[in-house]
């Protein structure tokens, strides 16, 4: 490990000192690398981005041309801590048993490792109970379980589901299915012409018909972050259920749903450093009450007769069938690792090389760069450059060792509105390096150069 720390540092140091200015059509000298572009938080002294960057196995393994991995697609998928991978394979080599069915001593023992995750994420996003977490498979799954189970047996003809344009499919499409089927109204809060919701149409937007307020923390696409607490106190003000997406937010930004008083929040585990598979779904005590189960069977009932059955209390009345055990117990020491290194540093770090990607890419004739200045968005940037098609740019970067995610990224009403039909997404973690930056920034000439001829 010591060795591999120091091939990174020997690297960086490289960079720094061999780093050259673009020479892009209309680029002019940039500063230097590592040095902050803007005047922004930077995190607290013992934030070690190698130290972190140290913990994550994938990144420190040399490629086939004997780099490493520059990853810059944690919008999509982070990567997992030495940590998080060692939760999963101890419950796998030393207790693994079902959750809630065995009182011998694995189903014990996994029982606690298993709330447990279900206390972290608790105490993380500071939710009221344990009680009012459920486990998902993720997402997507939080979202249609929330529109099925709460929002269709609720919504009458004309009334409203209030969203934006710049929503993910995850929290766009359930919803769509949710009017067709009970009459009600998708409505649209307008976006500024930077990408941001518009607070002058906020008066508007919500009426007296308005039942549920559904938008993201974040978007995946513009980085735009969204006034989450001033739209659930005018949501709640016309008796709407607010409803956030917090996939993109909850891995970057502290989270807290009793502050903000949202009803609803949902977030995948493969964003926040754990295991894919496995999701959760926030709901206030009295909405997860009100909610529906979508998925009937196992451990989710309290008694089961020839005629019906009746429901366990929340949580375990969305939790039917066997849950994906090691998952959420990689979740919660996923949580943990958030938590040991500081959400707010990394917050800081993340926007710190945001803030540094968005000047170097400002200075590239004909780029395009969707959404906000970086005071304004989160540790995600899309863009397209004139002649350059996404697609294209995306291979000729990964040549370099460079990930990076082209396409609409789940968001085609908003690629439509744009204009557009793909574009390149750079996304940070809290393991990325201004050398990322750079080795981004040198392999964006090589291929921009090439791709004009
Ligand atoms: N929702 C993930 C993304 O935005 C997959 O890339």
């Amino acid at each position: 490990m010591v060795e591999r720390i120091q091939l990174l540092a020997g690297r960086l140091a490289g960079a720094a000192t061999a780093a050259s200015p673009l020479s892009l059509p209309g680029a002019v000298p940039v500063p230097e690398p590592q040095q902050p572009l803007l005047p922004r938080k930077v995190p607290g002294a013992d934030f070690d981005v190698l130290r972190i960057r140290s913990q994550f196995p994938v990144l420190n393994r040399r490629l086939p041309s004997g780099g490493f991995p520059v990853y810059l697609d944690s919008g999509a998928s982070a990567q997992k801590p030495r940590v998080v991978i060692d939760a999963q394979r101890d419950v796998e080599e030393q207790y693994f048993a079902n959750a809630h069915r065995g009182t011998y001593q694995f189903g014990l023992r996994i029982d606690e490792a298993f709330e447990g995750a279900r206390a972290d994420v608790a105490r993380f996003i500071h939710a009221p109970s344990a009680d009012s977490i459920v486990f998902t498979p993720g997402t997507t799954i939080g979202l249609n379980m929330i529109a099925a189970g709460w929002a269709v047996p609720r919504l009458r003809p004309g009334d409203e589901i209030l969203t934006t344009v710049m929503e993910h499919h995850a929290n766009f499409v359930p919803w769509q299915q949710a009017a067709a089927r009970t009459g009600a109204v998708l409505k649209f809060l307008p976006l500024t012409s930077d990408g941001r919701l518009d607070p002058s149409q906020f008066d508007t937007a919500f009426t007296a018909r308005t039942r549920v307020v559904a938008v993201t923390a974040m978007s995946n696409m513009l980085g735009s972050i969204n006034p989450i607490r001033e739209l659930t106190r005018r949501a709640h003000a016309v008796g709407a259920c607010m409803v956030v997406d917090g996939a993109q937010s909850v891995p970057h930004l502290p989270t807290d749903v009793t502050a903000d008083n949202i009803d609803f929040l949902v977030f995948s585990g493969h964003k926040v450093y754990g295991p894919t598979g496995v999701g959760v779904l926030y709901g206030r005590p009295e909405r997860l009450e009100e909610m529906q189960p979508v998925h009937f069977g196992g451990h989710m009932i309290a008694q089961v007769g020839l005629e019906k059955s009746t429901w366990s209390a929340p949580p375990a009345r969305f939790e039917a069938g066997t849950m994906p055990i090691v998952q959420v117990i990689g979740l919660g020491a996923a949580i943990r690792w958030m938590e040991a290194t500081g959400l707010d540093d990394i917050h800081a770090w993340e926007m710190h090389l945001t803030g540094m990607l968005y000047e170097r890419l400002s200075q590239i004739d004909g780029i395009r760069i969707f959404g906000p200045k970086p005071e304004f968005r989160g540790g995600i940037i899309s863009f397209r450059i004139d002649g350059v098609h996404p697609e294209d740019l995306a291979t000729i970067l990964d040549h370099h060792d460079v990930f990076t995610r082209h396409g609409h990224h789940c968001t085609m009403p908003l690629h439509t509105s744009l204009n557009v039909s793909a574009s390149t997404r750079v996304s940070f973690g809290a393991y990325n390096t201004a050398d990322d930056v750079e080795a981004f920034m040198r392999a964006l000439q090589k291929a921009v150069e090439r791709l004009r001829g």
